[in-house]
């Protein structure tokens, strides 16, 4: 990477995603441009909280200064703005790799999602979010000096970086010293953002976006000069934001606003949330929990890796960031802020792993997370199908994952169904029980490889001539939630795929007659195919629950369903795969015409079973072999 080295100071080519993000974000967010303060004050603030968190261990890393703050200046003159803090610095690889390269999760979804079409790509680097590199945004060129906490003076390092217009290809590095730990970043102000070298207008951006930020944000205060009849700036410093833990003062007192804010620094986020819970636990844990919802998935939801999550505190201050011991995996988008106050300061990522108060924070959590999604259901319809479209399919892995809340969690879910016929979900399993038809007593559903699988599939015919609703399950994880919930209300849940067709009283008796008569008229037939298709199928049966198609496939009662059977098989689970039961319609013109048929009795036989395979969503292990028994066939019924 290295490009030119002298004694000290070495020029380094940013990673080719930094330049790409630099170029877009400085054409797709200038009008936005006030941001480049929020995510500054931002990067300084969780730098004093890593500093004061890994003080914990050792508190000589705070050289005695304990008093963490985050400094904005400017000089008119030079025309630059600087934004300073005492928290943990950098040293030198940490530079590299922090402003240089883009080291986080959902960088290469970001990348491949980028359309060229500016517009859309600005709302996409919204998501994504910029931090650091927004500076450009306002600057052309950027200096950074950094020491990291604990290192000597002489292992201060400064990164710089020019613009030529909106590209920038290399920066520098440079061992410099620096007495004082922490960092400082000085931006050479674009030509047109002189309007930023004054305190009123940085002070007022500062409260907009950082007011909630727990350190101080400090100022030269400024004051009247009688002489020469302007503002002049003294050596008074001033804190322009709150400072204070936003999530300990009353709810009365926070505006919406505020709460956005907040969210958007905890969230590590662009945009505002879509619900949050803000609540104190009284008793015998005391603790306060800010809980957010955000607005869409973030770019590394299925990376269960992800690192920001809900941050906890002790008594106002960070601890860590740790999503999933203080969430369940299947929350793991909620953001925010957990405080305890009972829990010891120098708690450590090994007692977190064991402790009892742990559980207790996690279960209260999760309560009022599900309390709060109960309520947007509820009352606020177009929320909570926002939250379902980012966020469903990872509710969903609750069902099985916390057994303590299913029926909670399983009263979220929505579904695509007969119904409505269209792949949306919105139908509750609520929705649906009070739908059912007198006399029915079951959910039933049918899961499949795809919507339009799940819609077409053979099994529903009977439900839709019965005006039978049926849910239509095609994501991956609805196996696992039918597999982990086995009834809703009382309500046992049917695959319409599985066992005998059992319609119970919703099944007339002259039906249930005519299939008994049917299967001994047919018996012959039934037992010809059994030994025609021999070790493929179970068994071969009549049926009334297709009106349309001439045959499908179903699993046995007790068998692992087709579907998820495909499923486990493609994750490479090894099993012992049941035999599939064939049954035919006894009314289709094809079934009628074989009990007629000898010579190809077995390619007609074949040719059933393997498009009733098809239609369930299954794939044909020797395909080429049934497009060639079809050509025969349909070239010998020309001959005849
Ligand atoms: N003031 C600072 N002190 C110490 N490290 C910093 C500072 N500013 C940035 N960094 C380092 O640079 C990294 C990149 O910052 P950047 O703002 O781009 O991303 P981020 O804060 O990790 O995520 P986000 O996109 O949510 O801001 C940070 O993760 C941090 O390690
Ligand atoms: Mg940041």
């Amino acid at each position: 990477m290295t490009v030119e080295q002298t004694s000290s100071a070495q020029t380094l080519n940013f990673q080719a995603e930094v330049k790409q993000l630099l170029h877009l974000m400085i054409h797709s967010l200038y009008s936005n441009r006030e941001i480049f303060l929020r995510e500054l004050v931002s990067n300084a603030s969780d730098a004093c909280d890593k500093l004061r968190f890994e003080a914990l261990e050792n508190g000589g890393l705070f050289e005695d200064d304990a008093e963490l703050k985050i400094r904005v200046s400017f000089d008119k003159a030079a025309r630059t703005l600087t934004v300073a803090d005492n928290g943990i610095g950098m040293n030198r690889d940490e530079v590299v790799t922090n402003l240089g390269t883009i080291a986080k999760s959902g960088t290469k979804e970001f990348f491949g999602r980028l359309t060229g079409d500016q517009k859309k790509d600005a709302h996409l680097i919204g998501q994504f979010g910029v931090g650091f590199y927004s500076a450009f945004i306002v600057a052309d060129k950027v200096t950074v000096r950094t020491r990291r906490a604990g290192l000597a003076a002489a292992e201060g390092v400064k990164w710089e970086c020019a613009m030529t217009g909106d590209t920038a290809g290399e920066y520098s590095v440079e061992a410099i010293d620096k007495a004082s730990r922490g960092t400082e970043i000085t931006l050479h102000l674009r030509e047109d953002q002189d309007d930023l070298l004054a305190t009123w207008k940085l002070r007022s951006i500062i409260q907009k976006y950082s007011d909630h930020i727990l350190q101080p944000v400090v100022m030269k205060k400024e004051s009247w000069d009688e002489e020469k009849k302007a503002q002049v700036l003294t050596d008074e410093d001033e804190t322009v934001n709150k400072a204070n833990a936003l999530w300990a003062r009353a709810k009365s007192e926070i505006s919406e606003e505020e709460y956005a804010e907040f969210y958007k620094h905890v969230g590590h986020d662009y945009e505002a949330p879509l619900a949050w819970t803000h609540s104190k636990a009284e008793g015998r844990h005391e603790y306060t929990q800010l809980l957010y919802v955000p607005g869409h998935a973030p770019f590394d939801m299925w990376d269960r890796q992800a690192r920001h999550g809900v941050k906890l505190y002790v008594r106002r201050v960070f601890i860590m960031d740790d999503a999933e011991k203080l969430m369940p995996l299947y929350l793991r988008f909620v953001r925010g802020v957990v405080d305890s106050n009972d829990l010891p300061l120098n708690v450590s990522r090994e007692i977190l792993q064991e402790s009892k108060d742990i559980d207790l924070l996690r279960a209260g959590c999760t309560k009022k997370v599900l309390g709060m999604l109960e309520d947007l259901a509820e009352n606020q319809k177009d929320k909570f199908a926002t939250f379902w479209k980012e966020f469903g399919k990872v509710l969903k892995e609750g069902v099985g994952e916390d057994h303590s809340n299913k029926e909670k969690i399983a009263g979220l879910l929505r579904f695509a169904s007969t119904q409505a016929d269209t792949a949306e979900e919105t139908v509750s399993l609520a929705d649906y029980i009070g739908r059912m038809k007198d006399g029915q007593d079951k959910i039933y559903y049918v899961t499949a490889d795809s919507f339009n699988a799940a819609r077409n599939s053979p099994h529903l015919e009977i439900f839709r001539k019965k005006g039978i609703e049926v849910l239509l399950l095609s994501d991956r994880v609805d196996e696992w939630v039918v597999g982990n919930l086995s009834e809703f209300d009382g309500k046992p849940l049917a695959s319409v795929a599985k066992g005998g067709l059992d319609l119970g009283k919703l099944e007339d008796e002259a039906e249930k007659a005519a299939v008994e008569k049917e299967s001994g008229e047919l018996k012959d037939l039934l037992d010809k195919m059994k030994g025609s298709l021999g070790d493929k199928v179970k068994e071969v049966r009549v049926t009334h629950r297709l009106t349309d198609s001439p045959a499908c496939l179903v699993a046995d009662e007790h068998d692992m369903g087709m579907n998820l059977a495909r499923l486990m098989k493609a994750a490479g689970q090894t099993m012992p795969m049941s035999k599939p039961i064939l049954e035919i319609n006894p009314a289709h013109p094809v079934v009628l015409r074989l009990k007629y048929e000898d010579k190809q009795f077995d390619e007609w036989a074949a040719v059933l079973f393997d498009q009733a395979l098809l239609a369930e969503g299954g794939t044909l292990d020797d395909p080429a072999s049934f497009v060639k028994r079809i050509n025969q066939l349909m070239l010998a019924m020309n001959a005849g």
